[in-house]
């Protein structure tokens, strides 16, 4: 009781560094094992059996759930404060299973078009094509997301700063307004961890994250969460009212672990899973020194007469300050952006660099840095960037942990060349 009660007082990091192993480790490992092993043996049929049917917390098979695996999600837990935590192969993984759970034909999803490519395109094809609607809204204007709610709604969904726009919708009205339609909000947190911002305090019903980012420690792999604060009466979803809550869990995370997570079979793999549980160690640490690193940048880059324009949510010009400062604790994130005069000098510009490396991810220790337009958005439509608001002059930064002089000077070099 006492060690309950002090580790429900220690701080971020201590929570996830102590996180205590669901049985005792037979040998004292002082990290949670990996179990690679796919299938788990019974004594018995009735034991066996108890396990299938969530009567037990026993794992069966590795596809449904595992000790490695579940040791991340129990960190994540004591991170994020939630009821319940599902890991999956990748951020996608988790998006896809999130609206799996929710979503029906005939059922609608509002949501800001401003997403990362592969959810904006799994929105609007993947699921359009079984019978779902995604009514794309301006979050900035609540009136517009109410108008756009019907009974048919099963979720309202955008990121908590659109990646790569840098908008900020203001989560708190927004839940609101949710709350009286009986509406989940559904967010992807992927640009700023538990450390950096209170989901409960903005409202946040299910968060799904790409742990293949902060997470991970370093992109050694690729993972997705489904964050679950027990917070919403899934009574008012047609497609889970008539389910059990067997165990404490809520008829979406029964819904997801029973049938959709089992079919769809994306499961976290639980040496990734290990990976991942070190790097949620060291994630309030990196963190700092990341978002600390954008938000220095940011200003020195604000100096520049060649750069057009920098978006960080911190800058005193920024149209998301208030909200950002009001619901973001420290600095917003590890991911800023800047306009070029034209896609040509965007290129240029970045062929030139030699710290800051061109790839795609975010908040990877190695500050990164790419041209969404002509990659992640590379396959969309002109008509489709329009939708999705990506201009060919925008370039994306992930800051590193590299020092910040060198990535300064590095900046220097390329733009002193345009
Ligand atoms: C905001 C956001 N959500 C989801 C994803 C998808 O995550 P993953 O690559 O782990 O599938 C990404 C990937 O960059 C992302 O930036």
């Amino acid at each position: 009781m006492k060690e309950q009660v002090s580790q429900q007082q220690a701080g971020f990091s201590t929570k996830i560094i102590n996180c205590r192993y669901a049985k005792p480790d037979a040998h004292g490992s002082i990290s949670f094992p990996i179990y690679r092993n796919a299938a788990f043996e019974f004594e018995d049929s009735n034991t066996i059996a108890a396990a299938f049917q969530y009567r037990t917390d026993l794992h069966t098979y590795s596809r449904i759930s595992n000790p490695t695996v579940h040791h991340l999600e129990s960190k994540i837990k004591a991170a994020s404060g939630a009821e319940n935590v599902m890991t999956l192969a990748s951020g996608m993984a988790a998006i896809s299973d999130t609206f799996l759970t929710v979503a029906y034909a005939g059922s609608n999803i509002v949501a800001s078009p401003h997403l990362f490519g592969n959810t904006f395109s799994l929105l609007n094809f993947t699921l359009a094509s079984f019978g779902v609607e995604v009514r794309f809204v301006n979050t900035d204007h609540l009136d517009e997301i109410a108008a756009a709610i019907d009974e048919n709604t099963c979720a309202f969904f955008c990121e908590v700063i659109t990646n790569p726009h840098m908008e900020i919708a203001n989560l708190p009205e927004i839940s609101k307004l949710l709350k009286a339609k009986n509406v989940p909000m559904i967010i992807d947190t992927t640009l700023v961890p538990w450390c950096g911002m209170d989901s409960r305090k903005c409202g946040i019903d299910i968060e799904v994250v790409s742990t293949t980012k902060y997470i991970s420690g370093g992109a050694t792999g690729l993972g997705g969460a489904i964050i679950d604060y027990g917070t919403f009466n899934w009574t008012a979803n047609r497609k889970l009212q008539h389910l059990p809550e067997p165990k404490g869990m809520s008829r979406f995370t029964y819904k997801l672990r029973s049938e959709i997570a089992r079919n769809i079979g994306a499961c976290m793999n639980p040496d990734t899973a290990y990976q991942q549980a070190l790097g949620m160690e060291s994630l309030q640490l990196r963190y700092e020194k990341m978002s600390t690193t954008a938000y220095e940048l940011a200003q020195y880059l604000s100096q520049y007469s060649k750069i057009v324009k920098v978006n960080y949510p911190k800058l005193a010009h920024s149209l998301y300050k208030n909200i950002s400062d009001d619901i973001f604790i420290g600095n917003p994130g590890a991911m800023l952006t800047i306009n070029l005069n034209s896609k040509e000098s965007c290129y240029k510009f970045m062929d030139k660099l030699q710290v800051i490396r061109r790839a795609t991810n975010l908040f990877d220790n190695k500050t990164l840095i790419i041209h969404p337009e002509s990659t992640i958005y590379g396959t969309f439509t002109p008509e489709m960037k329009k939708v999705i608001g990506i201009e060919p002059t925008l370039i994306r930064l992930s800051t590193g942990l590299e020092d910040l002089n060198d990535l300064k000077n590095d900046i220097d070099g390329a733009l002193n060349d345009l």
